[in-house]
């Protein structure tokens, strides 16, 4: 063989192999393997025109390549307004990815509501089109540029999208699997006749989307009643009696990640106002799609006034000036109503007014909305909220005071890396943090899903041990027993959510977490060291724990290394599946060489050891640790874990070892002694049994 080497790309040195930095100009190599690829979830949208060859042949050929440009610019425009990327065209097909190079959390529902607005357009222009959209891993080259004809993604997810696209009926949506259980809740499905694809031994099952059943960004309400927020709701419902009995105005953020709850407790909250008379008026931001400034108030006053999206300009501005005037008196619409029209977007040409005067007579609206009747207004979503919504809500905040309205707006975190200072220097404000459920609840809530489904409860302990409190977790891990009681892999909802949080990590960071990954829930600076020299890496463990991913924990089992653990083990788990095979290996075999040189012969880890060496693809390594390991196991009478230890050696070995009939005698041996320790025939020395 040939002893390999690296050549800087820098300089053009060779530099033996495992080099971390150019011997001649100090260049530091790329992390062993990495080369910018991840595997990733990613749903794939295929759209292909029928019959365009037959209609080619009858147009003259400048008027082919002008529609063919047409309908390709439509067909981008789409998918890039869901956010995902063309990745090519093929003839006349297309094709879309989504969850990559960055994910949403939502991936598989955007492909799926893109491939609906190619429909309908598709549609309306008389264009025959097929189109599928198809979700699962592949392999993602993140630097790759589509634009120049690179391709980003690959993998069976690919074949199968492109298979499910020539199956799909002319006009119709085609899906497969996971993306139909991905889904499902949001939109509306049928099942179709399962697709024979070259290569598969089984037919592809599909289903024909139909309808989105859920506005973007919402997701239906769970049939189970809501389990462990009675603190929480307390606390708001007793805000609301002060707003509304005091009259005194109050606003509070509810705030917590994708899933924790805070839609599911703003409707209770709205339920528990509206039983006592209060009226609730609702609006929401959306991630994508048509939104204009000021979008969720502008659908606040349009509710109030009985104006609906599809209604004429004129008709819309007359309706808006008698429903105001019912609210504010006809003297204070004639002033107001024009500027709420600007808000809105009705204004017509001619209304200028500027910024404060706007900001006021909103505020006019809702000081006269509440002087009608105590008034909550409700915002989901703030942290897709545009400038403008997020400064009215701030201004109306800091200028209503004695009037009955409670403002509650409802964000994910990321609002505060946005601004920082929200709800600083509010008259009345409340920040609410809302936290996982607790075991308790999450187990309620799994056994009350799995009933609901029909299903019994013994599994509600595994599902509270995954979902980490999150009751969109429990929903979707309780769905997945139900639909295949096997499912011990994390369904691909979870994991786009997952994903979608470490795609807003800065590309440093997130590729500390995905290192830190292969070493374990547990590990050590010098571990992330061994796997690729980073001179700034104190600085990116600060991040990652002042972003709360990471706590650095006070005792460490290495002496003189400084000890990290995942907060999320869901975390830690869809970092590591992101790491290609390669990178993997790579790796764990750099934690292994880092944990023989720092513990080697302490051998306190050398079950870790075989693991990496194991994972490493270096089993000959891991059964020497792993016979190490057994015998220490055997000595402090943890005879049933030595058994277990030893078998998992014999597995590994190779088939003419010449250790195996040494192995297997002391497995046997050591199976006796476990026999009679059971048995009670021999006095256990004071250690674990
Ligand atoms: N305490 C609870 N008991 C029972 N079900 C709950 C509870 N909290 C939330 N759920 C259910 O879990 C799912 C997710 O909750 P919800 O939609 O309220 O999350 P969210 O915090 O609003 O997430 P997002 O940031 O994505 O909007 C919903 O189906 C909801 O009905
Ligand atoms: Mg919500």
């Amino acid at each position: 063989m040939f002893p390999t080497v690296l050549t800087c790309a820098h300089c053009g040195q060779q530099n033996p192999d495992g080099a971390k930095f150019c011997n001649a100009c100090a260049t530091p190599f790329a992390a062993p393997g990495h080369m910018g690829e991840e595997r990733r979830i990613v749903s794939v949208l295929f759209v292909d025109m029928v019959g365009s060859t037959a209609r080619a042949e009858r147009l003259d050929p400048e008027d082919v390549r002008a529609y063919l440009d047409a309908y390709f610019a439509s067909v981008r425009v789409e998918i890039e307004r869901f956010g995902g990327t063309v990745e090519k065209f093929i003839g006349d097909a297309v094709m879309g990815v989504f969850g990559a190079p960055t994910a949403h959390g939502d991936d598989a529902e955007r492909a799926v509501r893109a491939a609906f607005a190619v429909r309908d357009w598709a549609e309306q222009d008389e264009l025959e089109v097929r189109i599928a959209v198809n979700t699962g891993e592949a392999i993602v080259a993140l630097e790759a540029q589509p634009g120049r004809g690179e391709a980003m993604v690959a993998g069976d997810v690919v074949n199968t999208a492109a298979r499910l696209q020539s199956s799909a009926p002319v006009g119709a949506v085609l899906v497969g699997e996971e993306t139909y259980a991905t889904t499902r809740t949001t939109i509306e499905y049928r099942p179709a006749q399962p697709v024979l694809a070259k290569g598969k031994s089984a037919p592809v099952r599909a289903w024909l989307a139909l309808r989105p059943t859920s506005g973007i960004g919402e997701r239906p309400v769970a049939p189970v009643p809501m389990i462990g927020r009675e603190r929480e709701l307390e606390t708001l419902a007793g805000i609301w009696e002060r707003v509304a009995s005091d009259e005194r105005a109050h606003f509070v953020t509810v705030f917590g990640p994708a899933g924790i709850g805070k839609s599911r407790l703003g409707l209770e909250l709205s339920q528990l106002v509206a039983g006592q008379g209060g009226r609730v008026v609702r609006g929401r931001s959306t991630p994508y799609g048509q939104s204009t400034p000021y979008s969720a108030f502008g659908q606040q006053v349009k509710q109030v006034a009985g104006i609906f999206d599809n209604d004429d300009p004129v008709e819309a501005r007359a309706r808006l000036v008698s429903g105001i005037a019912q609210v504010t008196g006809p003297a204070a619409a004639e002033e107001h109503a024009p500027h709420l029209a600007t808000l809105l977007g009705l204004g017509g040409d001619g209304d200028e007014a500027d910024r404060e005067t706007l900001l006021f007579s909103a505020r006019v609206f809702v000081e006269s909305l509440a002087l009608d009747g105590p008034t909550m207004l409700l915002y989901e979503d703030i942290h897709w909220a545009d400038e403008s919504l997020l400064d009215l809500l701030h201004t109306l905040a800091a200028r209503i005071r004695d009037v009955p309205v409670l403002l509650v707006a409802l964000a994910r975190p990321e609002l505060l890396a946005e601004r920082p200072g929200w709800g600083g220097g509010l008259p009345a404000y409340t920040a609410l943090q809302l936290e996982p459920l607790t075991g308790t609840a999450s187990h309620n809530l799994a056994a009350a899903l799995l009933a609901e489904s029909g299903l019994a409860d013994d599994r509600a302990e595994l599902i509270t041990e995954t979902a980490e409190g999150n009751p969109l977790f429990i929903e979707e891990l309780s769905a997945a027993i139900a639909e295949n009681s096997t499912a011990e892999v994390l369904p691909t909802s979870i994991r786009e959510i997952i994903a979608a949080r470490l795609d807003s990590l800065p590309t440093e960071e997130r590729s500390v977490l995905v290192d830190a990954s292969v070493v374990g829930r547990i590990f050590w600076r010098g571990a992330l060291l061994e796997i690729a020299p980073r001179n700034d890496l104190a600085t990116l463990l600060g991040s990652l724990e002042a972003r709360d991913l990471i706590r650095r924990e006070a005792v460490s089992r290495l002496r003189g290394d400084q000890q990290f653990g995942f907060k999320h083990g869901l975390i830690h788990e869809v970092a590591y599946q992101r790491l290609p095979r390669v990178a993997r290996r790579e790796r764990h075999a750099a934690v292994a060489r880092y944990l023989s040189e720092t513990t080697g012969d302490v051998g306190q880890t050398n079950e870790a050891l075989a693991h990496h060496w194991t994972e490493a693809g270096q089993p000959e390594r891991a059964v020497d640790c792993l016979l190490v390991a057994a015998d220490q196991a055997a000595r402090g009478w943890a005879k049933g874990h030595a058994v277990t230890l030893y078998s998992t050696a014999l597995k590994l070995m190779a088939e003419d070892d010449p250790r195996r009939r040494e192995v297997r005698l002391r497995q046997v041996v050591t199976a006796e002694a476990l026999m009679h320790l059971a048995q009670g025939d021999v006095e256990r020395p004071g250690g674990e049994g």
